[in-house]
């Protein structure tokens, strides 16, 4: 029997060394300490055994179990830190390869000049207002002071997209919409897009952009009109930045003024991007004429206004010294990666 027990142990050590993962240790452990187990069936047949012979066959009985017991723990940790070893291996991370960079994007430079300017006449109490950009012919000309077959219509070249119906060659069509809608005091700003046929070149698109503004109260004076532009041109362009007005036309204003600014790349001395001349011209502005006011239903003899619309492409090639308009239509990435985060 104690032979018997020897080779048992035996056998399941030599059996344990070429177990390979935890699965056939556990059947190991099941064939020789179970229940029907090839120990345990010999402990059974201890009975059989004489008084004297029973407690050495059991003392060598119990240290074959321990044996045994003790080299299946072993081989279990053995096993498992194999097991982890290798899953550490194929699961390699290296952590010094480059991440994928996720590309933020920004915005357009024409947003980033609006915003700035959106912010300056918030805050001197204008809100902002969308107007459509296809427009009857009545929003966008006759309201405004320029009935058919007036010579005035030819300033822009419009185009039509039925008898009546234009895309808007003005951000102005939006100050008689808003004056038929609100009693004054108004005080308004509109941006958008604008369209006309004009040839494409450095500084001519057939969309580009304008910012409307419109100020109807009573004993608004050009001085109202004239403190306004220079607030913002000063915020704009800085304070040391003067305003000059211009006389002009525009039928739907009278006086009608052309607003230039000093030049921003030369301080009013004369370069190139000024021509020379030291200025810039940012706008075109006026009194609101008494007509237009009437059509919309504001008495002039009580009200006067003063409106004005800003060149927003103009503005933003300025302040950036972008040389040609056109680079803010091309959505040319390499461009407009450069505004980032201005
Ligand atoms: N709408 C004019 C233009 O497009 C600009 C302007 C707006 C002039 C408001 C006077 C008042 O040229």
């Amino acid at each position: 029997m104690r032979n018997q027990l020897e080779n048992i142990k035996q056998q399941a050590l030599a059996a344990l060394q070429s177990c390979q993962d935890s699965k056939e240790l556990d059947a190991l452990r099941v064939k020789y300490l179970g229940k029907k187990g090839e120990l345990t069936a010999i402990l059974k047949q201890m009975g059989k055994l004489s008084p004297e012979e029973r407690p050495i066959v059991g003392q060598v009985a119990n240290e074959v179990r321990q044996a045994l017991e003790e080299a299946l723990s072993v081989r279990q940790t053995e096993l498992q830190s194999q097991a982890l070893e290798q899953q550490l291996a194929e699961e390699t991370l290296d952590v010094t390869l480059p991440g994928k960079a996720s590309t933020a994007g920004g915005l357009h430079p024409l947003n980033i000049v609006l915003e700035d300017l959106m912010d300056i006449f918030q805050s001197m109490g204008f809100d902002v207002v969308d107007g459509p950009e296809v427009e009857t012919d009545y929003y966008c000309f006759e309201a405004l002071n320029v009935p058919k077959d007036h010579p005035a219509r030819d300033m822009q070249d419009t185009f039509y997209l039925g008898e009546n119906l234009v895309l808007r060659t003005q951000t102005s069509a939006a100050q008689i919409r808003v004056m038929e809608n609100r009693k004054p005091p108004i005080r308004i700003i509109c941006p958008g897009r604008v369209f006309r046929a004009d040839e494409v070149d450095a500084t001519h698109s057939p969309v580009f952009h304008q910012v409307e503004g419109l100020v109807v109260d009573k004993g608004i004076t050009m001085c109202d009109l004239k403190g306004c532009l220079e607030q913002f041109a000063h915020e704009i362009y800085g304070p040391e930045t003067q305003v000059r007005f211009r006389p002009s036309f525009f039928p739907f204003t009278e006086p009608s003024v052309e607003v230039d600014v000093t030049c921003s790349e030369c301080g009013g001395k004369g370069c190139r991007v000024c021509k020379g001349t030291g200025w810039i011209e940012i706008l075109g502005a006026g009194m609101v004429h008494p007509n237009v006011l009437r059509g919309c239903g504001i008495d002039p003899d009580v009200y006067s206004g003063f409106a004005f619309g800003i060149g927003l492409d103009r503005l933003t090639t300025t302040r950036y010294k972008i040389s040609d308009i056109r680079l803010l239509f091309e959505n040319d990435q390499r461009f407009l990666e450069q505004f980032q985060g201005r």
